[in-house]
Parts: structure tokens; sequence; C-alpha cells
């Protein structure tokens, strides 16, 4: 009686054993197919349109660009404030919209002798990059529709090391600003913390 509980219990333990090499080789055998999905899948897109800095998006920067200088959001003075880096020392950042799309702009100023004072009295001498962020239905569904943009002063592009144009889903703004309060990948702005957005009434501006 005792021996046969033994050897059933062998018997199950070899089964098992069996079953679950079985399953580790199809596990292993799935993953393989996933992987080789996901890299064809990665293949079609680079060669669709790359997530930033490609043709379209580079285009769009240049329409963007004249736009926010035809409704001022590039050139109204708003509140000056110091902030950590990566943006730049002291900034200012305003808000409107353009074709009916919110937008987000933000002035960022270095360079040696910068301070808020300085700046005041000559911004143009002092300003490095604008970023900006434009909402744009269905551009980028997974995180929230932003269009991303890096310009320099005259309102060419900022580069990556590698040369690629800092305009569209740039995952170097969207994986910070991932983890903005809210939910919308915009931070919050007060006078506690930074200083109030400077809203522009961009529809008097157009006209
Ligand atoms: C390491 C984090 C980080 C990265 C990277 C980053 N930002 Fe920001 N950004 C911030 C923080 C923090 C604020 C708000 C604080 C402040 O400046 O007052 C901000 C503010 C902004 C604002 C004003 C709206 C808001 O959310 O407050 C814009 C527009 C903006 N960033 C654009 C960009 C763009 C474009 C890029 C990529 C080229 C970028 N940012 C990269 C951290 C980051």
């Amino acid at each position: 009686m005792k021996r046969n509980t033994l050897r059933l219990g062998a018997v199950t333990f070899a089964l098992s054993a069996l079953v679950f090499v079985g399953c580790a080789d199809t596990m292993e055998k799935s993953k393989m197919m996933d992987d080789s999905k996901k890299m064809h899948s990665m293949d079609k897109m680079t060669k669709m349109e790359a997530a930033f800095g490609g043709e379209k998006d580079v285009a769009y920067s240049k329409k963007l660009w004249e736009q926010l200088k035809a409704t001022k959001l590039n050139s109204t003075p708003a509140t000056l404030y110091v902030g950590g880096p990566p943006h730049g020392a002291v900034r200012e950042v305003l808000e409107g919209k353009i074709d009916g799309n919110r937008v987000i702009v933000k002035r960022n100023y270095g360079g040696e002798g910068v301070s808020i004072e300085s700046v005041k009295k000559d911004r143009e001498k002092f300003l490095k990059a604008v970023t900006i962020m434009i909402k744009k239905d269905g551009y980028d569904p997974k995180n929230n529709d932003w269009y991303w943009a890096k310009y320099k002063a005259d309102g060419s592009l900022h580069q990556t090391p590698k040369g690629e144009k800092i305009a569209g889903k740039f995952p170097g703004c969207i994986g910070c600003h991932n983890s903005a309060s809210g939910g919308d990948l915009v931070f919050v702005h007060n006078k506690e913390a930074n200083a109030d957005i400077t809203l522009v009434d961009t529809m008097k501006k157009m006209k």
C-alpha cells in the first residue's frame, strides 16, 4: 500500500516535470515570436516617420514659428522667474491658442550676467531657447497629443548631439513632463512655485 503511493507520487512528479519543461519551452517560443513581431513593427515605424525630427515635424515647426510671431506669443513680455535645469536660468511662460489648439511657450534665458533684471532690459541678448508644446488632436494619443519643439532665438531648431532636429514626439521632453501632476504633462505654475503663466489673447492679435 505504502509502496504504491510512493510509486504514484514518483510518476506524478515525473509527469508534472515533463509538463513543466514543455510549458517553459512553448513560453520561450512565444516570447521569441513576440520579440520578432515587435521588431517588425518598429521597422515599419522607422520607415513611416521618425518619432521626431522627420520632414513633416520640421515643416510644421516652421509654420508654427510664423504663427507664434503673428500671435505675439513669442514676443509678449511675461513674468520672469528663476528656475533649475534643464530649462534656462531665467524664464517666462506664455499660453494661447493657435488654430484652436492650446499652445504653451517657454522662453529660456541664459548666458553670462543673466538675471531677472538683465533679461528685463535686453531679452534678445539672453534668449537661448524657445521650448513649446502644442496640443494637436490625434497627433500622439499615447502622450496626450502634444507636439514638442525646441527653437533657437532665430526660429531654427536645436539638435540632439546626433544632429537630429528637436521637433515632434521628442522622448526627452515627454519623459520628464510625464512626471507633471494633473495628468496632462503640464507642470503647475503659480506665484509660490515659479510664476503664473501669462495668457495671450491670440484671437485678438490674429485680427
Ligand atoms: C528634466 C525635466 C524636463 C525636461 C527634459 C523638459 N522639461 Fe519642460 N519643464 C520642466 C519643468 C519642471 C517645467 C516647469 C517648471 C518651470 O520651469 O517653471 C517645465 C516647463 C515647460 C513648459 C511650460 C509648461 C509647463 O509644463 O510648465 C514648456 C512649454 C516646456 N517645459 C517644454 C519643454 C520641451 C519642448 C522640452 C524638450 C525639448 C522640455 N520641456 C524638456 C521640466 C522638463
